[in-house]
């Protein structure tokens, strides 16, 4: 069985984005293995000057790290193996700020790592470690970004430039403008919901969802 991580930042009572990722976690149930994060209640550690020289040490080759080294860098390499591990990565939170929520960054943040997600070498340039692995992220925001001319979202390219960096094919169910037009909020989310159901038909074929 394959398996799946999923993601949630939704702190919100009532959040609309928690409302689509409930959606894929119940369409999902016995397809495939599913373990849990949530970024709300167990936010990633930021990088900080005691783990970030740690990582840039790790970056120029250094290996033996020392318990207490290892200790400081535990969060992260948590995260990073639940990564490692998942053939599919669900990824939800809402638009804060024209952009992700900080602690979904600090998620990114601490993911993309040298010789664990992605490599270098002068020869053959940066190169994803994570081929065959895919992902989804289901982004809600207050107002409609699409044809919105000067005003722009940031969230989306960041994260499907992460994604290719690592080498994550990623997809991206939006439920743009639920603010901005409470009026059509049902059928925005039920919208996504119908993207969401042709994600998991595609995802795990065979096993027929309802
Ligand atoms: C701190 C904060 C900042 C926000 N910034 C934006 C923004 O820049 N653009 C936007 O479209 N909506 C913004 N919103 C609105 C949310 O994206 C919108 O209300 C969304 O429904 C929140 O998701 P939730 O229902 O899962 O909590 C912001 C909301 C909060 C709480």
């Amino acid at each position: 069985m394959t398996r799946t991580l999923v993601i949630n930042y939704t702190p919100r009572k009532g959040s609309y984005t928690k409302i689509l990722f409930d959606e894929f976690v119940e369409l999902a149930k016995g397809k495939t293995e599913i373990t849990h994060l949530n970024l709300a209640k167990t936010p990633p550690e930021l990088l900080l000057s005691k783990n970030l020289n740690l990582i840039m040490d790790w970056n120029a080759g250094k290996r033996d790290f020392s318990e207490e080294e290892l200790s400081v860098l535990a969060n992260h390499h948590k995260l990073i193996d639940q990564v490692l591990a998942a053939d599919y990565i669900v990824l939800a939170f809402p638009i804060y700020n024209f952009t992700m929520p900080a602690t979904v960054k600090a998620w990114i943040d601490a993911i993309v790592v040298s010789d664990k997600t992605f490599s270098f070498s002068p020869e053959t340039g940066f190169r994803g470690l994570c081929n065959g692995k895919k992902a989804l992220s289901l982004v809600v925001s207050g107002f409609d970004y699409t044809n919105s001319g000067a005003i722009k979202e940031f969230a989306t390219a960041t994260l499907k430039q992460n994604f290719d960096f690592m080498g994550i094919a990623s997809e991206q169910v939006s439920a743009f403008g639920v603010d901005q037009n409470r009026d059509q909020l049902t059928s925005i989310l039920e919208r996504a919901k119908v993207e969401i159901k042709s994600v998991i038909d595609s995802w795990y074929p065979n096993l027929s969802s309802r």
